[in-house]
Parts: structure tokens; C-alpha cells; sequence
């Protein structure tokens, strides 16, 4: 693999070490342009295998105003589609995840659908003018399985999510995570601010000396950012072999047993891959952890995840799982207060502007990635109101 050198991440927009414009955290045109073009235009993590393990199981996802639905159908087939009834628009499962035996039954008026997604059976159908049964479908959503891990692409084009990792495709086969099942529940933090400070943040390591004084001690010494392209990013750290100030790294360290489908290279190394606009699979010996970070609306934020793990009923296996979890939950609140102390001062008529050195050369790649699809983030002023949309189309169509 070959990674970018800082000079060239940076070299790629005027003015890069200075980051994005402050406005750009701070407009609710901007914001819905983000959900709209980048967003749902972009692959999502929507889940695990392991959570659709028999046919009929499903979850649901939604995203602004979409909503998936994503189910394995009789064949064991995984599919996405739109969680829209095609009668009067309800959604056509109660729950946010569950099994449904042989039909999606909606719970309007009980218009039915093969879990393939074709319509059934419409109750009292002799009541309707004649309708084309096999026209009314619920409509799909791309959907696409790679490792295990399942993606969904409401709209919009481009390369699968196994070609925008294919550098990663030989390090992630390590891990055999399409057999892996989860070992916690689902979480997910909320954030009053816009969504590019949490990736932002998420994107560098030279926070982490400072920012996470615990997690320096177990793998901060060798913390590298290495950035493929602008959508593309890899971080890693070893775990330093010396003794460790914090009780719960050093328990963590003497604990942590072999694991066989490793490498050497991969036995004391904590990973991080992660594309734009706010994937992370965080690879560990132990365990994996799949997280993403999206906008919910104008300045509200979330980051929501979810670990898995192989079959291990070693006691140290065990131990060593929650002691990662540990000190992963301290990382993840070190952060959030990070992002909140820096998504204020960016309001702030204080703020003139980031100064960011070789080391935050990921936070930038993430922002050439957003310049690159919404060029109007490289304006210095925002566009006059209610024109947002329209100037980036112009400056789309003029690039
Ligand atoms: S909205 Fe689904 S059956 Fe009426
Ligand atoms: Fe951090």
C-alpha cells in the first residue's frame, strides 16, 4: 500500500491547513445539502449478518427522511428496501427489527409482501379500479454484503463499497468477521453539533497524546494516520510491550491472549479503516468495532456502533474483551467532550480559522473529499440565503 504524504493531502485546496470554513459547521442549508447529496448518496453501514441470521429476520435503518428496511429473504438472500408501503406510505414492519415468518404484513391495512419484496395480497382487493399487482413491489435499495458487514445506498452511483476497500481486502480477510456475532448492543452518542466536528476529530491523532492520556499509554507512542486517498484512510497503533501508568491498560496487555487467525503483525495492533463520509472498522486482536457518524439535522449529530467478536470462551479471551471495552468507552467520552469544546469555539466569533500541522492530514483528506463532492464548502462566505443549493450546482457544473 502506499499512502499520501502530508504535503500532497494538503496541496489539493487553497488555504487546506486552515480547514473548512467556520460557516460550514453553522448552516441548516448546508446541513440538508450534506443529507441529501453526501449522505444519501453514500454507502451506510446498516448492520451484520449475524443480526439477519435466519430468513424472514429483518432491521430497519433510516436516514433523514428514508427509510430501509433490510431482510433476508426465503432464498437467504439479503435485500434493502424502501420501508414504505405502497398503499398510503406507512411502514410495512412494526419494529425496528425483528422476524416476520413468511410475509411482510404492513400494519395499515394489511397490504402484504413476499420477503423478496413482491406484493402478495391486497385485503379486499375487488374494492380497488384494477391494479397491476406486479408492479407495486416495494422498491429497492442497493444493498451490498462484504465481509459480513452489510451496506445500503439509498440513491446516487459509484464504487461498491469492496472496491473502495480493496487495499484493505487483504488485512480485513484476517479477521473472518462474516463469522463474527455481536457482543454488546448497539449504541449510539448524540451530538449538539454538526456532524463534520465529530469526524473531524476522528480523522487525526495528534489529539491523542493530550486527548486521551490513557489510551497514549497503551498504543499512543506508535499512533500513525496514514491517508490511501481522500476517501480512504487507515490508523494504527501497536501496543506498547512496556509497562503501562493506567491499571486497566496493563490488565488489558497481560490478559490479552494469542489469537490463532492472526499474523504476529496483527496480534498487538489496534487498526483503524475508515471512508468518507463517516465509516470506522476498528480492528483489535480481540474484537472488532464497526461505527459510523452521521447528521440527525441542523447542529444534532450521531455516532452509533456496535462490536463483534469470533466464538471464544477463553477466560482471557473474555476478560481481555471487556477490558477493551473499557477503555474504549473512556476514549469515546474523552471525544465527545473534545468535539463539544471545539464545535463551540468554531461558532464563535473568535474563530478565524484551523491551523492544522502533518499530523491532522486525515481531517483534511476528509475535508477535500466533501470539497471535492459539495464544492460550495470552499467558499470563504455562505452563499446569500436560500441559495446554497444552487450555487454548488453552478460550481459543480463549472468544474
Ligand atoms: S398503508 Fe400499507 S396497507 Fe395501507
Ligand atoms: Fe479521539
Amino acid at each position: 500500500m502506499s499512502f499520501k504524504s502530508p504535503e500532497s493531502v494538503y496541496a489539493q485546496a487553497k488555504n487546506a491547513r486552515q480547514g473548512l470554513p467556520a460557516w460550514t459547521y453553522n448552516n441548516a442549508e448546508l446541513t440538508d445539502l450534506e443529507i441529501n447529496s453526501v449522505f444519501l448518496q453514500s454507502w451506510l453501514w446498516a448492520g451484520h449478518i449475524s443480526e439477519l441470521a435466519e430468513a424472514g429476520d429483518y432491521q430497519c435503518m433510516e436516514m433523514a427522511n428514508e427509510r430501509a428496511l433490510i431482510i433476508r429473504g426465503e432464498d437467504c438472500v439479503v435485500r434493502a428496501f424502501h420501508n414504505v408501503c405502497n398503499h398510503r406510505a406507512s411502514r410495512v414492519v412494526p419494529d425496528d427489527k425483528g422476524h416476520c415468518r413468511n410475509a411482510l404484513v404492513c400494519p395499515f391495512h394489511g397490504w402484504s409482501y413476499h420477503l423478496d419484496g413482491r406484493l402478495k395480497n391486497i385485503p379486499r382487493a375487488e374494492t380497488f379500479p384494477v391494479i397491476d399487482k406486479s408492479t407495486l413491489g416495494l422498491k429497492p435499495i442497493e444493498c451490498e454484503l462484504w465481509h459480513g458487514m452489510i451496506f445500503i445506498r439509498f440513491f446516487g452511483s459509484g464504487p461498491s463499497i469492496a472496491e473502495t476497500f480493496k487495499e484493505a481486502e487483504a488485512e480485513i480477510s484476517l479477521y473472518k468477521i462474516e463469522d463474527m456475532q455481536p457482543i454488546n448492543e448497539p449504541w449510539t452518542m448524540k451530538f449538539n453539533c454538526d456532524w463534520k466536528s465529530i469526524v473531524d476529530i476522528d480523522s487525526e491523532g495528534y489529539h491523542v497524546p493530550m486527548g486521551h492520556k490513557d489510551y497514549y499509554d497503551l498504543v499512543g507512542r506508535s499512533y500513525k494516520d496514514q491517508v490511501l486517498n481522500d476517501k480512504v484512510s487507515r490508523s494504527y497503533g501497536d501496543i506498547d510491550a512496556g509497562k503501562h501508568k493506567s491499571q486497566l491498560n496493563q490488565d488489558y496487555v497481560d490478559t490479552l491472549p494469542k489469537e490463532s487467525y492472526l499474523p504476529p503483525s496483527h496480534q498487538r495492533q489496534w487498526i483503524y479503516w475508515s471512508t468518507f463520509p463517516g465509516f470506522v472498522i476498528t480492528l483489535f486482536p480481540d474484537q472488532i468495532e464497526i461505527y459510523h457518524s452521521y447528521p440527525i439535522g441542523f447542529q444534532k449529530s450521531a455516532m452509533a456502533g456496535r462490536s463483534y467478536a469470533l466464538a471464544d470462551e477463553r477466560p482471557k479471551m473474555k476478560s481481555a474483551r471487556e477490558f477493551n471495552r473499557q477503555i474504549n468507552i473512556m476514549v469515546g467520552e474523552e471525544d465527545m467532550q473534545l468535539v463539544k469544546w471545539s464545535a463551540e469555539g468554531m461558532r464563535s466569533s473568535a474563530f478565524n480559522g484551523a491551523i492544522m500541522s502533518d499530523l491532522e492530514m486525515g481531517t483534511c483528506a476528509f475535508h477535500n473529499q466533501l470539497r471535492r463532492t459539495l464544492p460550495v464548502t470552499s467558499l470563504d462566505v455562505p452563499p446569500s440565503a436560500g441559495t446554497l443549493t444552487q450555487t454548488n450546482q453552478q460550481m459543480v457544473e463549472a468544474d
